[in-house]
This record gives structure tokens, C-alpha cells and sequence, in this order.
């Protein structure tokens, strides 16, 4: 996803106190960020923000981080935030936060362990197979992810593009995880499918018809 530049957005951003700017000076201490020991969840390529926002209402008990490359998008997610805080009458949620980066430093910006469960949703296909290392499914993603998650952790991805989803399967297994999960039809699946949150591009494609893709992974 990738929206035209907004002039405004880096100025909104900056000023927002949801918008962490010092994230790399926070490794290690992202429990004084929240100001509680509740465990910390992240979600890459978080798009406009529907599905961390709404995962952050329904569960007060995390502490939610989304990560989004484009100060573009980011915006949206920002805006998002502020609406549904608007919407409750001006209660706001403080277990939510959002970081403008890009993935690939993760490792910088989270001690070993200090999070407990990583979100990919509709990550990017990045088709050609000289750009296969870009896709955050790709080993070199998972031995980030391996430095960062609590050794229960897990990581959770959802696509419905099936030969990102076969290239994941292969590459989890790769990188030495385990795929503790997984199906090609997320929602004719009642189980797996309990309390899914829909995210935006989830929306998008079960309305075109498309069988949503899931798996869970774990070391
Ligand atoms: C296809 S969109 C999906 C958005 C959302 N997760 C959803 O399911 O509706 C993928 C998003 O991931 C972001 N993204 C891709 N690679 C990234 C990276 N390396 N670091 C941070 N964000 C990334 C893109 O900018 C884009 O907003």
C-alpha cells in the first residue's frame, strides 16, 4: 500500500504522542512506554491501522506497537486512532502505539524477548524471486523475528496470495521454526477463525471471493 505523499503527514506525526520518534533509544524499555509489565504485541506493515486499533480495544490487558513504513499510510492510522477515540467520548487508548520504520531494523529497536507476538497481514508479495529476501516471511525475517519474540512467542500471517503463503510454510521451516498452525481457508475454518479480526486488505479480498490463507509459528 503505498498512498501519495501527504505533505502534512510528517508534521501530524511529529506531533502526535502516539507516533514514537526515539524508538531505537526504547530498546529494552518499552514496558516505561506503556508504564506496565502487559505483554507487548507488534504488527509490521500495518497499513491504515484497522486491525491493531481494533485489537487494542478489545484487549486492554497488551500493549500493541504498529510498524508502518510510509508516513503516508501511517497518517491514516493515526486518523484512524483519533476517530475511535473521538467515538468513545474522548476515551483514549493508552495501550496503543505507532512506530514509521522499516521492519528490517526491528532488531534494533526490541531487547531479546521483549515481544510477545508479531502480526503480518497481507504483507507485501514482492513477486519476483530476486526480491524474495524483502518479503517478511523470508528467512532473514524470521532470524530477525527469533531475536526480538519471548521464546512462547509467536508469529501470526495472513495473505490470500497462496504462492506467498506456500513460499512462507517453506521458509518458516527453513529458518527452524515450527508451524504450529495453519490453513488455506481461514473462514471456513471455525476454529482458527474464532475471534479473527479483519483487517483492511482481509475485508478487500474475502469480498472478492478470495480464501484467506493463515499460519502461527513458534521456535
Ligand atoms: C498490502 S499492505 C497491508 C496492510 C494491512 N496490514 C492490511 O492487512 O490491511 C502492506 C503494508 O506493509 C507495509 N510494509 C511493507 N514492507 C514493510 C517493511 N519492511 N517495514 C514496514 N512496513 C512495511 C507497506 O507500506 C503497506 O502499508
Amino acid at each position: 500500500m503505498r498512498l501519495r505523499n501527504i505533505p502534512r503527514a510528517e508534521g501530524v506525526l511529529e506531533a502526535h504522542d502516539k507516533v514514537i520518534k526515539n524508538e531505537k533509544e526504547l530498546k529494552g524499555r518499552w514496558r516505561e512506554v506503556f508504564g506496565n509489565d502487559n505483554p507487548v504485541y507488534i504488527e509490521i506493515g500495518m497499513g491504515k491501522g484497522q486491525f491493531l486499533t481494533e485489537m487494542a480495544a478489545r484487549h486492554p490487558e497488551r500493549n500493541y506497537i504498529g510498524i508502518e513504513r510510509y508516513s503516508s499510510v501511517l497518517l491514516r492510522a493515526v486518523e484512524r486512532l483519533d476517530k475511535l477515540e473521538e467515538d468513545r467520548g474522548g476515551r483514549t487508548l493508552g495501550n496503543i502505539r505507532f512506530i514509521c520504520m522499516d521492519a528490517a531494523q526491528i532488531a534494533e529497536v526490541f531487547g531479546k524477548g521483549e515481544v510477545q507476538g508479531i502480526y503480518l497481514n497481507f504483507s507485501d508479495p514482492w513477486p519476483k524471486k530476486r526480491h524474495a529476501r524483502r518479503r517478511l516471511t523470508s528467512r532473514g525475517f524470521f532470524a530477525r523475528y527469533d531475536q526480538v519474540l519471548a521464546p512462547d512467542g509467536q508469529v501470526e500471517f495472513k495473505t490470500d496470495n497462496r504462492d506467498l503463503f506456500r513460499f512462507s510454510l517453506e521458509e518458516a521451516e527453513e529458518a527452524g521454526w515450527r508451524v504450529l498452525m495453519s490453513t488455506w481457508d481461514l473462514h471456513g475454518d471455525p476454529d482458527m477463525n474464532r475471534g479473527n479480526v479483519m483487517t483492511e486488505y482481509e475485508e478487500k479480498f474475502s469480498a472478492k471471493g478470495n480464501p484467506i490463507c493463515k499460519l502461527t509459528a513458534g521456535r
